[in-house]
């Protein structure tokens, strides 16, 4: 089968990897980072994505370096890169990383036949055109692929996905990507695809979109709470309706972890970009900090300073070790340094980032897995 490249095979791009290898793609991965490749050609990696481990330790068709050149081979038409693009304090992303990778690949010679960099890494809108402008000269084309996937279940999200979203640099492009994709994907997905800067929104907004569901519901639990009823069963008739749907309309904690808020302070960016506001952004944010703060006074109705408050399981959501804009967590620091005692419980690898940051703030427990 064809032989395909991926640069940067961290959390996603080592599950896209593996997902490819499995269907028989020759695949060749690049990362920067020795230790990590080394532990992959060893298949010692230990990962708490589900099915990474086992998949790596079936594999026959991947290849990894940290040789940019390993993806350069002639054979290779299809780059996937899927390097990191932190925030940046104004909300967008830092798009250094991918640039860095594409100016590697101008050191090499022009490749005879045309390439094609498919970007899956999280932009901001126009960065993939103006990228393609800058790569096109040199006979690299750029498309855009996001990935709508959360940590844990990565590998079975990519295998079975609502859409599948591309951004084509054109339509031949655009059938080789969908190709690649009906191979290993076990759903029927939808391929919507149009321009890289309509597909770059589209992954925005549905992040924005999400994060206005979920604020949405905890406002309105939150209501009905304060007007003494039950939250679930006014969340579960809205959801009823065919027009809204149940999904991410529970009541719980805010949003939160490492995608939803920042991709949605990036849409508020983009819009910025073009002189135009998101109030809906932004309102989201402030209903997830004023769900936050309802939370902390029900605990503090609830709780007097001599009594323990306990938290268990202070992740960003269940199955995962990301405390990133965790709202538990936010909450559990707003109630310490109130002067509450709260003992925090999770695993061993949470409460290690917790205790680095916070030190005595808290009381800790470690939680085993049986
Ligand atoms: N992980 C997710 O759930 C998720 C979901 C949606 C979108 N994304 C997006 O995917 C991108 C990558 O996210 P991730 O979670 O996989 O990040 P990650 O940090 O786990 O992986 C990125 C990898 O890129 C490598 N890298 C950095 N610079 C490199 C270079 N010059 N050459 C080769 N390798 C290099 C790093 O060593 C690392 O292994 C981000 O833009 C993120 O927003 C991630």
């Amino acid at each position: 089968m064809a032989k395909i490249g991926v640069v940067g095979i961290g959390r996603l791009g080592l599950c896209f990897a593996l997902n490819l290898e499995r269907v028989g793609f020759d695949v060749f991965g690049v990362d920067s980072n020795a230790d990590y490749i080394q532990s992959i050609q060893s298949k010692t990696l230990t990962s708490n994505e589900a099915h990474v481990e086992y998949f790596l330790r079936e594999s026959e068709y991947l290849s990894v370096s940290t040789e940019l050149k390993l993806v350069l081979d002639p054979d290779i038409q299809l780059i996937f890169i899927c390097v990191p693009t932190p925030s940046k304090p104004d909300g967008s992303f830092d798009h250094s990383y991918i640039d860095k990778v594409c100016d590697e690949i101008l050191k090499f010679d022009r490749p005879e036949k045309e390439k094609h960099l498919i970007i899956n890494s999280t932009v901001m809108p126009g960065y993939c055109d103006s990228l393609h402008e800058r790569m096109n000269q040199h006979g690299y084309s750029v498309s855009y692929n996001p990935e709508f996937i959360a940590q844990g279940t990565i590998i079975e999200d990519q295998q079975f996905p609502d859409q599948v979203l591309i951004g084509q640099a054109n339509e031949e492009v655009g059938n080789e990507i969908e190709a690649i994709y009906r191979c290993f994907c076990q759903s029927e997905p939808r391929f919507s695809r149009m321009s890289r800067t309509e597909a770059e929104i589209t992954k925005l907004a549905i992040n924005c979109f999400l994060t206005t569901k979920i604020a949405f519901a905890n406002s309105i639990g939150d209501l009905t709470i304060e007007h003494g009823g039950n939250q679930d069963n006014v969340l579960a008739a809205i959801g009823a309706d065919a027009r809204i749907g149940p999904n991410f309309l529970a009541y719980g904690f805010g949003y939160g972890g490492p995608c939803l808020p920042r991709d949605n302070r990036a849409m508020r960016k983009a819009a910025k970009q073009v002189n135009l506001e998101l109030p809906i952004s932004e309102a989201t944010d402030r209903a997830n900090g004023l769900h936050r703060d309802f939370q902390r006074e029900a605990f503090e109705q609830s709780y007097s300073k001599e009594e323990q408050i306990v938290f268990s399981g202070l992740t960003y959501k269940p199955d995962s070790d990301i405390i990133v804009e965790s709202q538990r967590l936010e909450l559990a620091i707003d109630l310490a340094r109130e002067g509450y005692s709260v003992l925090l419980k999770d695993r061993v690898e949470v409460i290690d980032q917790i205790r680095t940051i916070h030190q005595d703030l808290f009381v800790y427990e470690i939680l085993t897995d049986d």
